[in-house]
């Protein structure tokens, strides 16, 4: 994970985190099971933490979404998510492999973007203005976390309110 601001680019976990806390954006990594080396299915080898985060912030279900440059409609698909938006839900996104770019803006101060890559976990908070683009390598798969049913829908207005959601 690296996170470049209009200012400074920073690489320490640590400090990444600490930043993001200030705008309640939780990051972690994750290691896969080794136990289980021969599961392919995402949401097989990373179960028990995905369990855990369920627990800790009352998520109810997962799934996993890929992107590659062969996906029908990439392009289409992705100018849906570049466009700044915010959702009802929090984005919870763990990258299981590949690359991408979350651009957070906090509205009362300059836009930041978080590069993700594989092993890294994002939480972007409901009502949290922000996008999504993939690197030029144009692949990613994530395992997507949700406080209800897995579902995707954008508000591509500036939040009305914001509400605590933790
Ligand atoms: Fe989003």
């Amino acid at each position: 994970m690296k996170l470049k601001t209009q200012l400074k680019t920073i690489n320490d976990k640590n400090e990444i985190i600490e930043f993001l806390a200030k705008y309640s954006i939780y990051a972690d990594s994750w290691q896969s099971e080794k136990v289980h080396s021969n599961l392919t299915d995402p949401l097989l080898v990373y179960k028990k933490q995905i369990e855990k985060l369920k627990t800790r912030f009352n998520y109810a279900s997962a799934d996993v979404c890929a992107m590659t440059k062969d996906t029908f409609n990439l392009d289409t698909m992705l100018s849906a998510f570049i466009k700044e938006h915010h959702h009802t839900d929090d984005e919870v996104r763990f990258v299981v492999s590949g690359e991408g770019i979350f651009g957070i803006n906090p509205l009362t101060e300059l836009s930041f973007e978080i590069y993700v890559e594989a092993g890294d976990l994002l939480l972007v908070p409901a009502y949290t203005q922000h996008w999504f683009n993939l690197t030029d390598k144009k692949n990613i798969c994530c395992i997507r976390v949700f406080k209800e049913n897995p579902k995707w829908e954008a508000i591509y207005e500036l939040p009305k309110r914001n509400i605590e959601v933790h």
